[in-house]
Order: C-alpha cells, then structure tokens, then sequence
C-alpha cells in the first residue's frame, strides 16, 4: 500500500466534483487524503459538503485581498503548511497566478466541461451547443499559465442530441466529470502519469476497444 497522496481541492460553488472526489476517496477507490478544501466564497454549497465530511475548510475570501498575487501567496501558504502535493482545482472560478503555477508546476489538476482544446473559458456548455458539435465532454489536464490548456490527462466524450437543451448537455457532462476527476486523481496518487511535452503518457494504461463514437448512430 502506498501512502495516501495529500491533495487539497479548491471550489467556489456547488462542489458536485470536489463530492465525486469525497466519494471516490471514502470509497477506497482513491488513496489520497484531502488536507484541505480551499473555498474563496463564504456561502457556497461546497462548504457544506466538506464539512459534512469533517475535511479542514478555509475560506479564503478574494474579495478581502488587494491583489491576485497576495490572495494566492495565502492560499499557497495554507497549502504548503498542510504538505498538499496535489492540488484540484473543481469548479475554482479564479484564474492562478504564475506564481502560483511555479510553485505547484504539473501538480495542479483542472477539469473543464468541453473537450478541450474546444470550447475553454466560460459557457463551455453553451458554447458547444451553439457551435453544433455532436459530440461534447470534458477534460481533466494540468493547469499551465495558459487557461484550459495545459497537458490532457483524461477525456470523456458524450452525445449531443438535436433537441438538447442546455440543462441536459450539463447534466451529461457533469456525470462524466464526476467519474474521470476522481480517475484521474488516482492515476496521479499511483504514480502513472509521465509527461512528454504536451502529451501524458499513462503508465500500464488498459487497452481500449478501438471503436468510434458516432453521433448520430450510422443507420
Ligand atoms: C464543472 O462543470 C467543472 O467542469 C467546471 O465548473 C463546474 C463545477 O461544478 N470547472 P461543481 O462545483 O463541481 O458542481
């Protein structure tokens, strides 16, 4: 057995990730141990879930800092303090600064619901729909100083149907997310992920069948 990874999750609203995560971990399927759930908003759903959880909360509201920089000096500092080596960013609606970056460098996760490199930024969801993909999804990478751009770790592709509505093409994403993050956090925890330039490499990776997604289904 090894040690569990230390990790800390930074949210801002629902935290419907950050309870995939929870789950994944109390589950024995993941061995890591959340050293902190890092919350810049004080009334967001996320804190309730955390601490129903018993994990060490801090709220560390943006608002009371002058500056990007010094908000995230205290956030690395907390983070430092509690030997965090892995940080997830779930549903964490401010951008890091390269200080920040440099500190954590290629052991900050993001997840993004779009398969990027389409759709990043804000409204990915809509986005797609109104682009017309007919397939949608999300991506687990790590986090460079670019947003939405750093190495991919895992995708999930789902459907995009012709009536869809925007609440719908959420929901299916947001499943999808709820089973890759915890996936991907465990592929960090056992040690198999190597990075080659842009491109992950997965340590005993499982073959997959070698088949398309096709949407709409071939008749
Ligand atoms: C998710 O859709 C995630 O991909 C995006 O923000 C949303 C967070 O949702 N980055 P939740 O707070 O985990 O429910």
């Amino acid at each position: 057995m090894t040690n569990p990874l230390p990790l800390a999750v930074l949210v801002s609203g629902s935290g419907t990730n950050l309870q995939a995560i929870i789950d994944a971990i109390e589950n024995g399927r993941v061995p890591a141990e959340v050293r902190a759930v890092v919350c810049n908003r004080p009334h967001a759903l996320a804190l309730q879930r955390a601490r129903r959880h018993n994990l060490p909360v801090e709220v560390v509201d943006h608002k009371a800092f002058a500056s990007r920089e010094s908000f995230d000096e205290r956030v690395v500092a907390l983070l430092r303090d509690r030997g965090v080596e892995l940080v997830c960013l779930a549903g964490f609606d401010r951008l890091l600064s390269p200080a920040f970056i440099r500190g954590f460098r290629d052991r900050i996760l993001n997840i993004h619901p779009a398969l990027l490199p389409a759709f990043p930024g804000l409204h990915a969801q809509r986005q797609a729909l109104d682009y017309g993909v007919r397939i949608a999804g999300c991506t687990v990478h790590l986090v460079d100083e670019q947003t939405d751009h750093g190495p991919i770790v895992i995708q999930a592709a789902v459907p995009v149907y012709s009536d869809d509505t925007l609440e719908a093409l959420t929901e299916r994403i947001l499943a999808e997310e709820h089973r890759i993050y915890p996936e991907a956090i465990c592929l960090f925890a056992e040690g198999r992920i190597r990075l080659d330039g842009r491109r992950v490499r997965i340590l005993n990776e499982e073959p997959l069948a070698d088949r398309a997604l096709v949407n709409p289904a071939l008749g």
